[in-house]
């Protein structure tokens, strides 16, 4: 390529850059880049007749401890007069918080999640056209969550009512799972919060050495554009989460977008990779297998295939024949643990607290966005047998240890045999939680069956 066309399109990328993409936790939804240059359809040969998801429920308000540091920082900016003559700082003079009425407001879904879970529902409809039959029951599974915060069991209504269309509140039902429930130990789209000996650190010494390298010069290169106005590191960091949370809240990009330079964006989006990666992922010994048991499950029911039915356990009602979509949401930290399951990350080195390695395939923007989403497909290629293949945010990762299939996906079984892998070395579920206790679900017996049963007694229905 000649010189000139070479620099015109770095000047072109760099024009590209979009903040929005590269907020790890705190971007809304977007596809993912397509990294691994592999075809998102079924590769030659092949077709897809079963698929599954987890995604992270969709766009949302902030919990309260956000929105009070929100708060904090507006009430700073008006405590005094200030003067900044950097242009991406003059809306700051009139900031307040977007939300309107808080109190209805926060941790619930945004509009901006609304529209991902519609239009998520309406994709995989159009992505897998044969699998849904108008006016017959679809099922669906939700995390509980917390008792007074409904996004994850809305995301999953919100999902069936793009994928049903009309017919949603008749034929969609949302198993929702509640997490808290002794008898659910291993059994919910939520192990980890019955696990006693599991903690989420938030990436611990590893985020803290990394924050002090990245956080510093950009606290001083901003201070230096303002006369009687002194940010501190709590505060400047805060204003990527502003990014995203207000791009999607209000359907219009945040001013605060454009006060990190890309740079300094792609900083903090390596802060969010040490999060999950040391907080709940690959670089944690306990965290990283607590949806395993989840993964076994969901496997099966892809070794079991897309016509097989299954007895409800005490019900005498008919037998239990799924969609061939296996829709479930959950939150963020089980994405992330899932994540580290799934064996596409497996041949990323440990992320270095104090560097940004130059090409880690490690990104969690990629994956836990507002409704990101690890995606499962079964390829049936006729005589070459049948395949695994997972998708990020709808871009197709391979699994380093196994990419010899078609389109670089894992041939079933060997699918199988390595989460079998990663569960016997894991131990015992119970046991490493330190929570065995016979009289509840003895060791040995810590195994999902939600995905197989709609007759447990620590789930309940909701209606799209
Ligand atoms: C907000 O400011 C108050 C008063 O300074 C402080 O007590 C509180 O911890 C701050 N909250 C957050 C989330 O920063
Ligand atoms: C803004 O520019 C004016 C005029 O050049 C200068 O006097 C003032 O110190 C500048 N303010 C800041 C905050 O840099
Ligand atoms: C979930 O289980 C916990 C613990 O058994 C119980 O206290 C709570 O009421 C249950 N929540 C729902 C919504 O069923
Ligand atoms: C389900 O129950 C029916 C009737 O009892 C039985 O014939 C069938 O084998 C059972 N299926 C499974 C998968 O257990
Ligand atoms: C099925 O019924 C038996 C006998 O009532 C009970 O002990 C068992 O817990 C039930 N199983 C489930 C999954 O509800
Ligand atoms: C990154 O590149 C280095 C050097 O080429 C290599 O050793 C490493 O395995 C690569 N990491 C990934 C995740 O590809
Ligand atoms: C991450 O933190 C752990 C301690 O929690 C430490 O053993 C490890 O060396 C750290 N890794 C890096 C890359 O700093
Ligand atoms: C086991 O579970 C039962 C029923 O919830 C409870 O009463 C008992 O205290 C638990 N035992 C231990 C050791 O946690």
């Amino acid at each position: 390529m000649h010189a000139t066309a070479l620099a015109l399109f770095a000047a072109g990328a760099l024009a590209q850059f979009d903040p929005l993409h590269h907020l790890g936790g705190n971007s809304p939804y977007f596809l993912g880049p397509n990294v691994f240059g592999i075809s998102p359809d079924a590769p030659e040969g092949c077709t897809v007749d079963q698929a599954g998801f987890t995604s992270r429920h969709g766009s949302r308000y902030p919990d309260p401890s956000a929105y009070y540091s929100w708060t904090n920082l507006s009430a700073k900016t008006h405590a005094q007069s200030f003067t900044t003559n950097a242009s991406e700082f003059a809306f700051l003079q009139s900031w307040q918080p977007v939300l309107r009425n808080p109190a209805a407001e926060l941790s619930a879904l945004s509009p901006g999640g609304w529209k991902e879970l519609y239009e998520m529902g309406v994709f995989y409809r159009w992505l897998y056209p044969s699998f849904y039959t108008e006016n017959t029951p679809f099922n669906l599974w939700a995390n509980r969550y917390q008792e007074t915060v409904f996004r994850v069991v809305d995301s999953a209504r919100l999902f069936a009512r793009g994928y049903l269309g009309p017919p949603a509140e008749v034929e969609g039902s949302v198993y929702v799972l509640n997490n808290t429930d002794p008898r659910s130990i291993a059994n919910s789209l939520a192990p980890s919060d019955l696990c006693a000996n599991y903690n989420d650190d938030s990436g611990g010494i590893n985020a803290t050495t990394w924050a002090n390298i990245y956080v510093p010069p950009i606290v001083d290169r901003i201070n230096g554009l303002f006369h009687s106005l002194q940010f501190n590191s709590n505060d400047v960091t805060q204003f990527p989460v502003l990014c995203g949370f207000e791009t999607q809240i209000t359907g219009r990009r945040s001013p605060w977008c454009d006060t990190f330079t890309p740079n300094e964006i792609l900083q903090y989006e390596y802060s969010q990779d040490i999060r999950y990666w040391y907080g709940t992922g690959l670089g944690t010994q306990l965290e990283k297998n607590l949806m395993l048991p989840f993964l076994t499950a969901l496997v099966q029911r892809f070794i079991d295939g897309p016509t097989a039915t299954y007895n409800n356990t005490n019900s005498t009602g008919p037998p239990f024949h799924p969609n061939p979509l296996i829709a479930t949401f959950t939150n963020d930290g089980q994405i992330s643990q899932l994540s580290a399951a799934i064996g596409v990350f497996d041949a990323q080195p440990q992320l270095p607290a104090t560097y940004i390695p130059a090409n880690r395939t490690y990104k969690s923007s990629n994956f836990v966005p507002m409704r990101g989403t690890i995606g499962f497909e079964r390829l049936n290629c006729g005589y070459k047998g049948l395949f695994m293949r997972i998708k990020l945010d709808d871009q197709v990762y391979p699994v380093p240890a196994c990419q010899q299939g078609p389109g670089r996906s894992c041939p079933l079984q060997e699918y199988a045999a390595m989460v079998a892998g990663k569960s016997a070395k894991a131990g015992d579920y119970e046991v490493e939680c330190g929570i065995a206790n016979a009289s509840v679900v003895p060791v040995g017996k810590d195994y999902t069956t939600f995905l197989t049963d709609l007759n447990l007694p620590w789930e309940y229905v909701v209606k799209p």
